[in-house]
């Protein structure tokens, strides 16, 4: 009989972002499997047009279902805010999916909260409708970071001092009145790479992703589904890269 708890657990993003995803789910499910789907030929989605981003999207995980995975991350807060309804509607094995970690940011929090994250995901309604929920809606200041996860990409992968980034970085939060920031909340999984430099920057103040509590989640979700690996032996990764 084919063991559903056994089968890998797939984790999407367009680039380097979830693997941020991937290390903080090891750690907490280290007897799973995962296979890494990196979508490189098409990185960045920050910048791309809803619809083509979405039939993108689709046939990706249609590639990790087809290889046999329990459950699947959506390692991205942009390709989750483009096509998670769509996904949910069209597989029907668990998929989890990300969005910027404003609730736990307001948690007993009077100051300004600032969100960082792709053009798109700050654009679409899935964020105006988590913005809206909040009754604390104006303590928000929200700046789409166009560019930045694909200097990410560029000076993480080749192992750079992060300069380039650095500048950026000054340039972007010139505007911002740090003082009324309580919390910065990294809405882009590739921003966690960074976050050494984001909290440079905003010292003495939290900085926040959405990580940690997205692979608690996905433990929860195996659990209630009785799809957890009860093997012993450490799990294996193995990785798919469109480019
Ligand atoms: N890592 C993705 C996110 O969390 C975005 C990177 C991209 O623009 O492709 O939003």
């Amino acid at each position: 009989m084919n063991d559903r708890k056994l089968q890998p657990i797939g984790i999407f993003d367009s680039g380097i972002g979830g693997l941020s995803v991937l290390e903080e789910a090891r750690k907490l499910l280290p007897h799973e499997d995962f296979i890494y789907f990196s979508d490189s030929a098409n990185f960045p989605y920050g910048d791309k047009k809803t619809n083509e981003l979405k039939k993108i999207i689709i046939k990706n995980i249609k590639t990790l279902v087809d290889a046999g995975c329990k459950a699947i991350v959506i390692a991205c807060n942009t390709a989750t805010s483009v096509a998670i309804t769509d996904l949910r509607k069209k597989f029907s094995i668990p998929i989890i999916g990300m969005e910027p970690a404003i609730k736990p940011a307001l948690e007993g929090r009077h100051e300004k909260i600032l969100v960082l994250a792709t053009p798109l995901t700050l654009k679409l309604e899935k964020f105006n409708q988590l913005r809206s929920k909040l009754d604390k809606e104006d303590e928000l200041i929200i700046l789409p970071a166009k560019g930045l996860a694909g200097l990410i990409e560029k000076n993480v992968l080749n192992g750079s001092d992060k300069k380039e980034i650095k500048k950026y970085l000054e340039k972007l939060f010139s505007k911002i009145n740090k003082k009324e920031i309580s919390t910065v909340v990294l809405g882009c999984t590739h921003y966690v790479f960074i976050k050494d430099l984001v909290q440079k920057l905003f010292s003495g103040k939290k900085v926040i992703d959405g990580n940690l509590g997205t692979v608690q989640h996905l433990k929860k979700v195996l659990k209630e589904k009785n799809l957890l690996n009860k093997q012993k032996g450490k799990g294996n990764v193995c990785q798919i890269n469109t480019k």
